[in-house]
């Protein structure tokens, strides 16, 4: 037998590992020199960069000759979240942590979450084969109703219930009773409500909205650092959950791809929480002067109010967001245009960086204004 007829017996063979795949998740993303992101709201302070700065002075390099430790870092967080360790799940950022609930579960099969949502869950919900049950916001108001989530739940089998607060695209915050009237539905159901806080930082007395969320058995919260921290490069984020519900991530080895360096650069992110503090507050107030500034540079603009390092605005019709979204790309700003979306007829959401760039978008999207009306 030649190799030749070797190869063409295997090809007739149906082999899994045969099977076409588009690859679809691959990053393309590539850094366009001088282009600020506001799409997708890292932190982008230079004190939040000089805390990671001096981790890396001082980081030792023999620390990547061997495997990382995480247990100072989940001392840390237990104590800064008020839990056990045992209820902590370190994972490199929340895209993993979000992921691997969804498959830590497979006889669950839909997701109960708004519409629209953090782009993920479209992601997640294609890899552990789930179905996403989206809800609208009020057509109204636009605003989101936790108990439209809880009324789609009802209709079905137990599922993922998902809530992000503040809404990654509109910045609506909730409140704690309305939070904890939605627990405890989705536990009278017997599913699982996943709260996911990227943003919950910027909001002010964030915390004390999802203090009394912690330890319920049917309640996960997972918190990136990449928002708050300004660590979206380093990949880290922790999930909190009870430990009967984290036992069941650790089953998939979720700490495996968390390196010692993300672990150097969160640990004093941590104890830096002073610079951090006072980074959470300046954000807010400049994110209300943008808010404001924007509206008087634009007539016709609405700003959402916020609790996140962003702020979205309605606009007059979805070709005005396209238009101003396109201007600022010219100039090298890009930022999201989100018209369309459920509840967003004609929307922009802008992240809220510094100072000079809050300045620099005012005088930018003023001017593409003026060059509109002319
Ligand atoms: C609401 C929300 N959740 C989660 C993430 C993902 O965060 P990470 O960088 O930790 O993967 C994002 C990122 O933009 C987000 O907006």
């Amino acid at each position: 037998m030649t190799d030749e007829t070797l190869v063409t017996t295997r090809e007739r063979v149906s082999s899994p590992f045969r099977q076409e795949s588009s690859g679809q998740f691959r990053n393309r993303r590539i850094r366009v020199p001088n282009e600020v992101n506001l799409k997708s709201c890292g932190l982008l302070d230079s004190r939040a960069a000089a805390v990671h700065r001096a981790t890396l002075a001082v980081f030792d390099s023999k620390d990547v000759l061997t495997y990382p430790i995480l247990q100072p870092v989940y001392s840390t967080l237990a104590d800064r979240f008020g839990v056990d360790d045992d209820c902590l799940v370190l994972t490199a950022g929340s895209d993993p942590g979000l992921n691997l609930l969804t498959r830590a579960f497979p006889r669950v099969s839909r997701i109960v979450l708004h519409q629209p949502n953090f782009d993920g869950w479209a992601k997640f919900a294609a890899i552990s084969g789930c179905v996403l049950d989206p809800v609208a916001p009020n057509p109204q108001t636009g605003l989101f109703d936790l108990r439209d989530l809880a009324r789609r739940l009802s209709g079905g089998a137990p599922a993922f219930v998902v809530v992000t607060t503040p809404h990654s695209f509109t910045g609506q915050v909730h409140g704690a009773d309305e939070l904890a009237e939605l627990a405890a539905a989705v536990a009278e159901h017997g599913s699982l409500l996943i709260v996911d806080t990227a943003y919950l930082a910027f909001t002010e007395g964030g915390e004390e909205l999802v203090r009394g969320l912690a330890g319920l058995r049917h309640v996960v919260r997972v918190n990136t650092f990449s928002k708050c921290f300004g660590l979206s490069g380093a990949r880290i984020a922790v999930t909190i959950a009870h430990p009967a519900i984290a036992r069941h991530l650790f089953d998939l080895d979720p700490e495996g791809s968390v390196s010692t360096l993300a672990l150097a650069l969160l640990q004093r992110s941590l104890r830096e929480q002073a610079v951090f503090t006072k980074i959470w507050a300046d954000v807010r107030q400049l994110r209300e002067r943008f808010a404001t500034e924007v509206e008087r540079a634009v007539p016709g603009w609405r700003a959402r109010p916020s609790g996140g390092n962003f702020v979205t605005w309605d606009v007059p019709s979805p070709s005005a967001a396209a238009s101003a979204s396109r201007h600022l790309l010219d100039q090298g700003i890009v930022v999201r245009d989100l018209s369309g979306a459920p509840g967003l007829p004609a929307a922009v959401r802008i992240a809220v960086a510094n100072q000079p760039v809050v300045r620099r978008v005012v005088a930018a999207l003023g001017g593409w204004y003026r060059g509109a009306v002319a």
